[in-house]
């Protein structure tokens, strides 16, 4: 497949009079694709029930005889302040139990029934106008879900949808108190009508009812996107995609994704390594005008499973950003490697963000192709050597990985719930182990926590998953190839209560999790063939062959057969000799690569990515710093 470029666009941020030169910069820039709209309902319906379409026709016209695609956000991110009026409780409250105000995006209550209806009504409006115009050649649902935390409200309408939930998903009181264990502390509830959210409580609450909360928040998100989905279906033929964040696990992606064509995600390289990730100092250092190595990778393949193969950059990081602690600039080159990245990974499209720095308001320190007074800033000049690059390229698609790594939304809720330990995190977790793989030079695929077949695959990971489903342990129970579970794998029901018989519980390896022990991050537990168990470990019994042990005698990897329980959270040393060991014995060739170098087979190339700001040579060719390198396979 061609992989194309496209650029993020706010034609209500400038003069008309500059539309029709911004949309041919574009076009001999090589871009395909200009997203548009998201953010303009107050210039769309600037008082209840008027629209003003004009402005819009023009624009996606000058746009689409340009030779550009459009892809039309709703903009359902961003109701107006007259909004408000109409629907005065619609906005969220946070855990505090404090109304968020107006005067930024996202404030509105997924719950709130009258805003839902409101965002179904622009929503028509805009399928019946544009719905089989030619230059829509897609679509995206409202902006970031979850972004500025805003999954998560305790309003009156969420309390009220909250328990419709509960009686729907229980049927009975009595069913919910054995369910959830009421009888502990004397929680019972005579009538659903007597349950509150979760929130305000005296100490934690009790993690059943959270974690029903946090299922409930999911199911909403999906539930609102979903409305949408089914509207623009109405009246269009175009692909619908929503765009996604970077380490966001508020709700589940799987779910919302099977109701969209496309993944995407805004990749925030600089912004991401400033504040979402646990790396150390000399980490931050060395990578911050580059981003982590890992993390960018690691989500391609997370959206490349949740768009079921489809999946776009919507946005991606031109220059210095604007929200994050520190806000480097890029070192030449990132605004290309990024890019290539995607492509490398299967993304069929990435977008910058934005086309020209906005002068005003919010994010005017945040960087565009353009900088404010159009003349080009660093990436565009990037824009255009990926786009004549692309030009020159053969198709790239994406290769078939040998491992693969289970991922499970619902498992992030519940080990925030329930942590055991300060630094027991879902998405750290995971991200350990993926980063594992990957210093190993592998191709990674990642599937959802209800896999039903990993026939295709020689080793499979599943870290953390709280409750291994059904199908995904009958096909655990049937693979050939390897698998490692644990640590902390089917600890939980799926009602947040310990099972019996004890975890792991997995089919044909006879191991019982004893007892467990979380530790501060500086009391580490030696293994015995080298690294450390850091923050969590177990105590297994067991009958299967225990292949490590920790260094005080405890059982710390088990196996029967292919099927190899992790006892704690290794560190990177104890971890790459684990999945060296197993890749050896399964035939998957390794490659240990040096820090900030990475690679990713397509079908027909081998692509090298340094992260470093240094060349690093491999055999007989030198990648650039800040440099892509591919060739032939
Ligand atoms: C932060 C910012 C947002 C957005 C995301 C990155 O939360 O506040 O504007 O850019 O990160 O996707
Ligand atoms: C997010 C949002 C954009 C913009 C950028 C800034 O990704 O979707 O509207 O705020 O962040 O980085």
């Amino acid at each position: 497949m061609k992989r194309t470029l496209g650029v993020c666009y706010y034609p209500e941020h400038w003069p008309e009079s500059q539309w029709a030169e911004d949309a041919a910069r574009m076009a001999a820039l090589g871009l395909t694709w200009v997203r548009i709209g998201e953010f303009a309902w107050s210039r769309i319906e600037p008082t209840p029930g008027t629209f003003q379409w004009d402005w819009l026709d023009r624009a996606i016209e000058t746009l689409g005889n340009a030779g550009l695609k459009v892809v039309l956000g709703t903009p359902t991110a961003t109701p107006p302040r007259w909004m408000l009026d109409k629907h005065p409780d619609m906005l969220a409250v946070d855990e505090q139990g404090r109304t968020r105000g107006f005067g930024s995006r996202r404030h509105y209550c997924f719950s709130h029934r009258g805003y839902r209806a409101e965002s179904a009504r622009i929503t028509t409006a805009l399928a019946e106008r544009y719905g089989k115009n030619p230059h829509i050649a897609a679509w995206q649902t409202d902006n970031e879900y979850a972004c500025h935390n805003t999954v998560l409200s305790y309003s009156q309408s969420a309390l009220h949808a909250f328990r419709d939930w509960l009686a729907q998903r229980y049927q009975s009181p009595d069913a919910l108190n054995r369910a959830w264990g009421n009888v502990f502390w004397s929680m019972e509830y005579a009538d659903f009508n007597d349950i509150a959210l979760p929130n305000l409580t005296v100490t934690e609450a009790n993690p059943a009812h959270t974690m029903a909360f946090r299922r409930f928040a999911s199911d909403e998100v999906v539930s609102f996107n979903r409305i949408q989905t089914d509207i623009i279906r109405k009246y269009s033929d175009a692909p619908i995609a929503h765009n996604y964040m970077g380490r966001i696990t508020d709700f589940d992606h799987f779910a919302t994704g099977a109701d969209l064509d496309i993944a995407s995600w805004d990749a925030y390289p600089l912004g991401f390594l400033s504040d979402r990730l646990e790396v150390t100092p000399e980490h931050k250092r060395r990578f911050v005008r580059q981003g982590d190595p890992d993390f960018q990778a690691f989500h391609h393949d997370l959206y490349r499973a949740v768009g079921r193969g489809r999946w776009w950059i919507m946005e991606q990081q031109p220059g210095p950003v604007n929200w994050a602690p520190w806000n480097a600039d890029p070192l030449p080159g990132m605004a290309r490697l990024w890019a290539w990245e995607a492509f490398a990974h299967g993304a069929e499209a990435v977008c910058y963000f934005r086309w020209r720095q906005a002068p005003f308001a919010q994010e005017q320190m945040h960087a565009g192709l353009l900088r404010p007074d159009s003349a080009p800033a660093q990436a565009f000049h990037e824009a255009a050597q990926v786009a004549q690059e692309l030009a020159a390229m053969p198709d790239v698609d994406c290769a078939r990985a040998d491992v693969a790594l289970v991922f499970d939304y619902a498992s992030a809720w519940a080990w925030e719930t329930q942590p055991q330990g300060r630094d027991f995190d879902y998405f750290r977790l995971a991200f350990a182990f993926y980063r594992g793989l990957r210093r190993l030079g592998l191709n990674v695929d990642i599937l959802p926590p209800d896999a039903d077949d990993l026939s295709a695959y020689k080793l499979v990971l599943a870290p953390g998953v709280a409750t291994l489903s059904e199908p995904l342990l009958a096909a655990l129970a049937k693979h050939k190839g390897a698998s490692l579970i644990g640590p902390r794998s089917n600890s939980k029901t799926p009602e947040f209560s310990t099972p019996v018989p004890l975890p792991p519980n997995l089919p044909n390896l006879r191991a019982t999790v004893a007892r467990v022990e979380s530790l501060p991050p500086d009391v580490p537990v030696p293994l015995t063939q080298g690294g450390n168990f850091l923050h969590w470990r177990e105590k297994v019994e067991t009958e299967a062959t225990v292949i490590e042990a920790t260094a005080d005698g405890w059982p710390a990897l088990v196996a029967t057969g292919g099927l190899h329980y992790l006892c704690g959270w290794p560190d990177e040393a104890a971890l790459d000799r684990i999945l060296t060991t197993l890749c050896d014995a399964k035939g998957i060739p390794t490659d240990p690569l040096p820090e900030g170098l990475r690679r990713r087979d397509s079908a027909t190339h081998r692509f090298w990515f340094n992260y470093n700001a240094v060349p690093v040579e491999r055999g007989d060719i030198t990648i650039p710093a800040a440099g892509v390198h591919w060739e032939k396979l």
